[in-house]
């Protein structure tokens, strides 16, 4: 089930579990720590009093009091030194420990604060990456809706080498609907290299430019394929992807809800986001989901920032969907999937 970064205070999440960065006495702090012990009231701090603690890199599991959510999960982040003193293993564990817990109690959602990248100093980049790798790979076994809680956008930001580069590409590639065609077509001819202008030309003017084949196939199956919607052509990519389902739709970051309604309705339009998580999940090639879009009605423009930083991601081969989410995030678009 999907993974989604959001921005909130994570006090005000209405899911099943929320999960504290709290200090190894389980006995309150500042930071989320002190915000959500302030809004569950004292109860909460009597229950940890009995816990004993917390080793780092362990996790455990109280009542929420007047939190809206169900339980309050406590794990503690390793304090950041340098990277070498074992803090990625530590602060994965602080994650895999959170989950298995939330996964016992029967929680179907859980909402983490980016752990120890306050107080405890582990920049915000890499603790992201680590975030969302580990609740990535407990989600190709488990069906729970997992958030990272964002509290402060401006604290925020993807690595900064892949910031700068995405920044670069939308810089080269962003077409202003509302700029002038010619000053902007002369301050490109005048910056940019050849072989862009053709390309961003083409782009902007023909977004709708006809599919080109991926490979040679047979006059049959080209007939066959007009007639084809959006969702014929996505189970066909999936079988000839030998992925199954399942595989399919947890690596869209979708979830199975609409999976089978897409599955069941031949004429089925999803969303762009739905349409494009898809074609990143089956690792198309910038035609191939070119044409999956236009199934569903849509297309990739280049008037678009989001449209920009996927093709950024497919033209570099990376479909991983967290990445990409990540990044829409640090760009403030709307993320991919459910
Ligand atoms: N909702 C979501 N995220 C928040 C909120 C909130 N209400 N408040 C802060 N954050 P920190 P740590 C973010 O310092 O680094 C405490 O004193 C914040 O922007 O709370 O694991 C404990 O008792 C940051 O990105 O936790 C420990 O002693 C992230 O939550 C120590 O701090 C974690 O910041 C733990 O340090």
């Amino acid at each position: 089930m999907p993974l989604r970064i959001i921005r909130n205070d994570i006090t005000k999440m209405k899911v099943d579990a929320i999960v504290n960065a709290a200090k190894s006495s389980l006995l309150g702090g500042g930071g989320v720590d002190g915000a959500i012990h302030e809004a569950a009231g004292p109860g909460l701090l009597e229950e940890c009093k009995a816990l004993g603690g917390c080793e780092t890199g362990g996790a455990k599991i109280t009542g929420a009091y007047s939190l809206p959510c169900k339980h309050v999960i406590h794990t503690v982040g390793p304090v950041y030194r340098d990277g070498k003193h074992g803090e990625p293993e530590l602060l994965g564990s602080c994650y895999r420990e959170s989950l298995r817990l939330a996964k016992e109690a029967g929680c179907e959602s859980v909402a983490f604060p980016l752990i120890s990248s306050g107080v405890y100093g582990y920049p915000k980049a890499e603790a992201l990456r680590i975030a969302v790798d580990t609740i990535g790979e407990f989600l190709e076994d488990n069906d729970t809706t997992v958030y990272i809680v964002i509290f402060d956008r401006t604290a925020y930001r993807i690595g900064e080498k892949l910031y700068s580069d995405i920044e670069a590409y939308i810089d080269d590639k962003y077409v202003d609907e509302h700029s002038d065609g010619f000053a902007e077509r002369h301050r490109r001819m005048l910056f940019a290299r050849r072989d862009e202008i053709e390309e961003d030309s083409v782009c902007a003017c023909m977004p709708m430019s006809a599919p080109k084949m991926a490979a040679p196939m047979s006059l049959e199956d080209a007939v066959g394929q007009i007639d084809e919607s959006f969702s014929d052509m996505l189970l066909r990519k999936i079988d000839e992807s030998g992925m199954t389902d399942a595989q399919v739709y947890k690596k869209a970051n979708i979830d199975r809800k609409l999976f089978s309604k897409i599955r069941s309705a031949k004429n089925y339009k999803p969303s762009k986001p739905t349409a494009l998580a898809f074609a990143i999940a089956l690792e198309l090639s910038l035609d191939e989901t070119k044409d999956l879009l236009m199934k569903a009605g849509f297309a990739l423009s280049h008037s678009s920032k989001s449209d920009i930083i996927i093709e950024y991601f497919i033209s570099h081969g990376n479909y991983n969907i967290f990445e990409i989410n990540e990044a829409l995030f640090a760009f403030d678009q709307s993320l991919l999937g459910a």
